[in-house]
């Protein structure tokens, strides 16, 4: 079996000769849409960095991010910095808190800490690596770009499942001041950790996070000002994600972080119910926008084109 060293090797190989590249750390990784993105940007401001695929299996995270910090001192490797995805999330935080620890140079941001995930690292102006979390980032950017109108401060958010994505998310609608987050979930233990783990990094979130069973679904809704689905339920291949919207205040603004289909059922409700709508690529697009500025100096635009662009790649339209 190749080794993550194996891949590292490689990988290096292969960007040499650029002014300076980041990648993608994940395992899979194949899949990731992120070297699509990151190379439209590249190819659009005129930049002549790289962005590549980093395969690596779990186990071996710490050794590979190692050997990159030893590449990069020893003989430098324009590595700017990297994503990443599952399931490396949790696993790169932990690293970066043990260097911290360890008194190491190094810095987590805030998002980073009270997710415990890190999903974009990138150097600073010493060298040392700073971890940070931009997929809540990438929520709020899209529900900005797509639904201008709406406004965060002081709304009530009710969050559907309660998994990493919700996690994100529910960080970074408290730091736009919602009122309440509900946290519904199949398994309320989570919901009701979430709640913990934030309430430990600033107590007096304790009033402002409600957690219960998606049973309690019906209660919720009609308070409800922005219903996010975080769960895996309406993308294909899975069972769909079967709530009556009906409930909601027709002010209220429905989003799902489900982008494949496109239009899930539960937009394809909001709609028929004439609700406003944003559909989850944007998600996706906008948080990659921290690692781009951070990596290659441009804070790169989500446009149609590329939109279109990814919709494409995915065989998907706006329909679908
Ligand atoms: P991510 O990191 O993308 O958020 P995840 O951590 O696997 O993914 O979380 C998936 C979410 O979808 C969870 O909230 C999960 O509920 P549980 O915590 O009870 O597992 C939810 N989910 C997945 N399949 C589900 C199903 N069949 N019914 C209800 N919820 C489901």
């Amino acid at each position: 079996m190749q080794s993550a060293n194996d891949n590292l090797k490689t990988d290096i190989a292969f960007v040499q000769g650029h002014s300076g590249w980041a990648g993608i750390l994940g395992w899979p990784v194949h899949h990731s849409k992120s070297p699509l993105i990151h190379g439209y940007w590249l190819r659009e401001y005129g930049l002549s960095g790289t962005y590549v695929p980093l395969p690596c299996p779990e186990g071996q995270v710490s050794d590979l991010l190692d050997q990159l910090e030893y590449v990069q001192e020893s003989a430098g490797n324009g590595c700017r910095g990297l994503n990443v995805t599952v399931p490396h999330k949790e696993t790169v935080f932990d690293y970066l808190s043990q260097r911290i620890l360890a008194g190491k140079t190094g810095c987590l941001s805030t998002h980073a800490h009270m997710m415990g995930a890190v999903n974009t690292v990138y150097r600073q102006a010493d060298g040392s690596w700073f971890g940070d979390n931009s997929d809540g980032y990438g929520f709020i950017q899209n529900l900005r770009q797509m639904a201008p109108d709406f406004q965060f401060k002081d709304q009530k958010a009710l969050i559907l499942g309660a998994g990493g994505a919700a996690r994100a998310i529910i960080v970074a609608l408290l730091t736009e001041e919602v009122a309440t987050v509900t946290i519904l979930n199949r398994t309320i233990e989570k919901a009701e950790k979430i709640k913990t783990d934030l309430m430990a990094h600033t107590p007096a979130l304790a009033d402002k996070i409600i957690c219960g069973s998606m049973l309690d679904l019906e209660d919720h809704l009609s308070q409800t000002d922005l219903c996010v689905n975080t769960t895996s339920l309406g993308m294909t291949g899975q069972a769909e994600l079967n709530i009556d919207l009906s409930p909601l205040p027709k002010s209220a603004l429905v989003t799902d972080i489900v982008y494949n289909p496109l239009k899930t059922d539960l937009l394809r409700q909001a709609e028929a119910l004439d609700l406003a709508h944003v559909d989850g690529i944007g998600m996706l697009l906008h948080q990659a926008r921290l690692g781009f500025h951070h990596w290659f100096g441009t804070d790169p635009h989500v446009t149609p084109a590329l939109r279109q662009f990814i919709l494409k790649h995915m065989c998907l339209s706006e329909e679908s």
